[in-house]
């Protein structure tokens, strides 16, 4: 069983938490999920409310705190982190010296050096962490990537992703406050990215980097290109995104050397196309349950059991380098 107590009370907080704890049975021999615990930064009746609003069907009461040193307190084994980016390394580090496993929403860290912290910090006190990347335990992810894995488009050549959404602009909400750690690249980048590093750099350490930003009205990067190139591999993977305008119907084509497979989004796979040269096209209906985040929350749990400080299906040392990369293009900045 995890007990799971969670810190960032937004509104997606509120969608993580109904999947997790409706759906987590959802997947075959799944370990217990069980809220124990909820702080809000902000207010005690802001946690109240939050719990309310979950209408959870669970025995276990969930117990709400405005302070984070008491909530840190509390029995729980797991701590869910689901403020904005700027907030997650103090949340998180608090939490790995607590003593708590952290699943921490992405982007991992603002910075490399927050970033390089956490891991120290995790290991020097035996607890789990992990980043958030949900598409990572999708069964629909699995399946591509096994697919590319079986060579059934050949070798790769490019892999390319986008994640765009038409944000309004409003300066004070997170996606564009600098003060809140905003910006296409902490927060879509992250998603198309997972496609080059679960493809391309899982094959190869050996890449050179390179990308673009467009600055948005108030400073933080509103559009992003990152291109890593893979000289031993003889490919690229391309990762995109941007506040002013919609992906396209298939978002991520894997191109390989004897086919393409086009997916329709960069962060929650559900359908894909597989175009074999010579041979008719294949459409794969990869539809899974809920909304797919309890995936995420039953790995925890179980590398947990285990007494893994981490998983394999998404290494820290993973985070920790994306985190470099996406500094080292944000202070590029064009
Ligand atoms: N996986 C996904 O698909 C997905 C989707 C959306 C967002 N996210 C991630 O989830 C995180 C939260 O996103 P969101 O849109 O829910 O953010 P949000 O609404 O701006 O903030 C969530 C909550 O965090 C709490 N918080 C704690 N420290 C804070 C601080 N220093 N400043 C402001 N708020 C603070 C606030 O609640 P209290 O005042 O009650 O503490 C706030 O309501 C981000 O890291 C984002 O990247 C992930």
């Amino acid at each position: 069983m995890a007990r799971w107590g969670i810190v960032g009370l937004g509104e997606f907080a509120q969608k993580w938490a109904k999947d997790v704890f409706e759906n987590y049975k959802l997947e075959q021999n799944a370990p217990e999920q069980v809220l124990v615990a909820v702080v809000s930064t902000s207010s005690l009746a802001k946690a109240d409310q939050f719990v309310r609003d979950l209408k959870l069907n669970q025995d276990t009461s969930v117990s709400t705190f405005d302070d984070y040193n008491q909530f840190l307190e509390a029995d729980i084994d797991v701590v869910y982190v689901a403020a904005p980016n700027s907030a997650h390394f103090s949340l998180a580090k608090s939490a790995i010296d607590a003593g708590k496993h952290v699943l921490l929403e992405k982007t991992f860290t603002t910075s490399h050096e927050e970033a390089v912290i956490l891991q120290k910090s995790a290991r020097k006190n035996n607890v789990f962490l992990l980043e958030a990347v949900w598409t990572r335990f999708l069964p629909s992810t699995k399946k591509i990537w096994d697919l590319v894995d079986q060579k059934t488009i050949g070798d790769i050549i490019q892999v390319s992703a986008d994640l765009s959404h038409l944000v309004p602009y409003e300066p004070q909400q997170r996606l564009f406050n600098p003060d809140l750690g905003g910006g296409v690249l902490f927060d879509s980048i992250i998603y198309s990215i997972t496609w080059t590093f679960g493809l391309l750099r899982s094959k190869s350490s050996n890449y050179t980097t390179t990308g673009l930003t467009v600055a948005s009205k108030s400073g933080v990067d509103g559009g992003a290109t990152v291109v890593l190139a893979f000289p031993d591999l003889g490919a690229f993977g391309i990762a995109t995104g941007s506040f002013y305008g919609e992906s396209p119907p298939y978002a991520v084509t894997i191109q390989g050397s004897k086919g393409t497979i086009y997916v329709d989004r960069a962060s929650r796979p559900s359908k894909a196309i597989v175009h074999v040269h010579g041979e008719s096209e294949r459409e794969l209906d990869l539809n899974f349950e809920g909304l797919g985040y309890f995936y995420e929350a039953n790995e925890v749990a179980r590398a947990i059991k285990r007494g893994d400080l981490e998983t394999e299906l998404y290494p820290v040392d993973q985070s920790v380098e994306i985190v470099k990369i996406l500094e080292e293009i944000r202070n590029k900045s064009v």
